[in-house]
């Protein structure tokens, strides 16, 4: 990967890598769009990432659909798919661990104990492997985009990260490979997720105080079904520390579980 990746830059042509777990959807596809727009050479990485898994069953449920994949990625014209296999990506001896502190440790990094480690780690050696110029990352991961802009400034890797919108279906819920776990009836109070962020944005726009609307928005999923709120939040968007109020920059962050699927979210306020 690493000689094919050289070999482009040497003929003076431009790299972009979209690292992604696989069970692509249009999510996925339009990051590799913006990768085909920008770059004169496109990977797409499919990695299971066995080390971002802080919980098993989540590991082996995690859907695998390697011919829909490779099908869907054709017809974008990528030019490699690179895939390898875990003993590749962690060969025995493996010793090594990028760790993040600061805006990996709230949120995700406070539910997903190593969660962040793993990603940072896996990154890191995605980029070490496919020495791209650009690489793509969706919003819809916000704390994982802080992560790997930190890391990526930090150890100098010299890669220019590219940002792109979360993908939405009609009802506004953010697509997801998860997504695929809800039965139809799951799906439709998992619709309600997004409203109701919408609802809570138009509230502290409006000045109210987050704390209120926060305990009414939770109040509001739980309604719904939702089981469980690991976080609704509202914060600085780059350090992540919560704010009482509205402010510049602030961005409203969610995670909750349905029918055992933890599903997260997030939007500009
Ligand atoms: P994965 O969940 O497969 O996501 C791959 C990329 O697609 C991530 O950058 C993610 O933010 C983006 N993505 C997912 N859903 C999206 C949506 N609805 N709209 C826009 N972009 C979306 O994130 C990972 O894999 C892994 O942690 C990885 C970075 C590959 C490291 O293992």
């Amino acid at each position: 990967m690493q000689k094919t990746s050289l070999s482009w830059k040497a003929a003076g042509l431009s790299v972009g890598v979209v690292p992604t777990m696989g069970a692509l959807h249009e999510g996925h596809l339009s990051l590799v769009a913006a990768a085909k727009q920008q770059c004169d050479r496109v990977i797409v990485t499919i990695f299971v990432n066995p080390t971002q898994f802080n919980n098993t069953e989540d590991l082996t449920r995690y859907p695998r659909t390697e011919a829909a994949d490779t099908a869907l990625l054709a017809s974008h014209a990528v030019d490699v798919i690179f895939a390898p296999a875990p003993e590749d990506v962690y060969p025995l001896g493996f010793a090594s661990q990028v760790t993040v502190a600061g805006v990996a440790d709230p949120l995700e990094g406070r539910f997903r104990p190593g969660h962040f480690a793993g990603v940072a780690t896996v990154v890191a050696k995605l980029f070490g492997m496919t020495l791209p110029d650009r690489a793509y990352f969706g919003e819809k991961d916000w704390q994982q985009v802080q992560v790997i802009a930190r890391m990526t400034a930090d150890l100098n890797l010299n890669v220019a990260l590219q940002i792109c919108a979360t993908a939405r279906a009609s009802d506004g819920m953010a697509l997801s490979s998860r997504n695929a776990r809800l039965s139809p009836a799951d799906r439709a109070i998992a619709g309600q997720l997004h409203p109701v962020m919408r609802a809570c944005a138009q509230d502290l726009i409006q000045g109210q105080a987050t704390a209120q609307i926060v305990a009414k928005a939770q109040k509001a999923l739980i309604g719904y079904g939702f089981e469980k709120i690991d976080y609704f939040t509202y914060c600085d968007e780059q350090s992540l520390v919560s704010l009482d109020h509205f402010a510049p920059n602030g961005r409203l962050l969610v995670a909750a579980w349905l029918s055992g699927v933890r599903l997260i979210d997030n939007v500009a306020v």
